[in-house]
């Protein structure tokens, strides 16, 4: 059986996670994450209303070189993942390509979270070395992309990007997800715009395209508080899902973000928490180049920031830091995907986690 991808809380028993994971379950400093989040860049080309990390955009950067030796130095320290994200868009970035083959040749595990535009100049690399890339379409329409991804004179980019991931399912070695953030606004005119119906041509676009999964997902606020979208939505998603299933198949998979879940069961904006100190920014952290930060959810977010990667090596960071300054109790009331990862953490520093250990199959934890 395949092994659930989803699944973060499996991931953490994996044989060579389990020293860090050891220590981060002790409440101390680990010697190096397991995973980085990585933004090359704060530029993007597009400019969705809705974006996360709008306010964000266009800020600091790093140079060519700057990149480069900090992804030599995530190698140094051992760090066993990273994905290439943003706040920004990461093959904007002229030094990512580089990036991809330094991380790739040393064998650390490589994913890109990327709004596909650029994956044309970066195709070599992204073929060989990418474990995985996640475009992000939320659409299955030229009209509805450029109402939720338009670019920033406000056109609709969808059929290169759509080109673009076809290229890159010809070449790739990993794998390709298309995915969906479920988004609805009104307008200043007043008239109400959604892209939900799409879900399902978006699927069979996805199949077509040659992708090996397709994810759903539901939108946050600013404060990373889950939308509560209309019960009809959340159905009319749901009814196109049930039938998207037909594509089905070894090789083609529907994913289905925690998010969403989250909503169908009808749990509210609020996670709250009972712990005061977060034992996955040990295993994972955020290096962007307006700062480095104890975690996504938390990125630009200044009680969180723990140094300046611009400036200083990431091992001085990592060492002289304390990550125990973000307070899930009082910091991430939001839904936090890593929630059951601490709950877990917390029983293996019990002792009453799991008693075996798994060989390695997803350094993604
Ligand atoms: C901010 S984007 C940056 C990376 C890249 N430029 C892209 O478009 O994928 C990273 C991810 O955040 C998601 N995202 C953006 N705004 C969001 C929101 N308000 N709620 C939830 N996810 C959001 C996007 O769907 C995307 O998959
Ligand atoms: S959101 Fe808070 S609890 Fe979740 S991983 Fe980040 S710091 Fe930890």
């Amino acid at each position: 059986m395949t092994p659930d991808r989803l699944d973060l809380v499996s991931k953490l028993y994996q044989r060579s996670a389990w020293p860090r994971v050891l220590e981060a379950a002790s409440g101390g400093p680990s010697r190096a994450p397991l995973v980085v989040d990585l933004d090359p860049t704060t530029f993007c080309d597009l400019a969705c209303p809705e974006c996360i990390s709008g306010k964000l955009l266009n800020q600091s950067r790093f140079t060519p070189e700057r990149l480069a030796a900090l992804a030599e130095e995530l190698v140094a320290m051992s760090v066993r993942a990273v994905v290439l994200i943003g706040g920004g868009e990461p093959l904007a970035h002229r030094g990512t390509r580089r990036v991809l083959r330094i991380l790739g040749e040393a064998g650390l595990a490589v994913g890109v979270v990327t709004n596909g535009t650029m994956i044309k100049q970066n195709l070599a690399e992204l073929a060989e070395y990418a474990a995985w890339v996640r475009v992000s379409v939320d659409a299955g329409t030229r009209e509805t992309y450029g109402l939720f991804r338009p670019d920033r004179k406000g056109r609709s980019v969808f059929d290169k990007v759509i080109e673009n991931m076809r290229l890159l399912a010809e070449a790739k070695r990993g794998a390709l997800g298309y995915s969906f953030l479920v988004m609805s606004r009104q307008e200043p005119d007043g008239r109400a715009v959604t892209n939900h119906h799409e879900v399902l041509r978006a699927a069979e676009l996805a199949y077509d395209i040659g992708c090996d999964y397709f994810e759903t997902k539901a939108m946050f606020d600013d404060d990373h508080h889950i939308v509560q979208v209309p019960r009809k939505v959340l159905e009319s998603v749901d009814r196109q899902l049930a039938e998207a299933a037909r594509l089905e198949s070894a090789t083609f998979q529907l994913v289905n973000s925690s998010t969403l879940t989250a909503l169908r069961s009808h749990i509210g904006p609020v996670q709250p928490k009972e712990y005061d100190r977060c034992r996955v920014t040990e295993l994972r952290t955020l290096i962007t180049p307006s700062g480095v930060y104890a975690c996504a959810y938390h990125r630009g977010n200044p009680l969180a920031r723990i140094g300046d990667a611009v400036t200083d090596d990431f091992a001085t960071i990592w060492r002289d830091s304390d990550r125990g300054m973000v307070n899930p109790s009082r910091d991430c009331r939001f839904h936090c995907a890593r929630h059951r990862s601490n709950l877990e953490l917390e029983r293996i520093a019990q002792e009453t986690g799991r008693p075996l250990l798994a060989e390695d199959y997803d350094p993604f934890i």
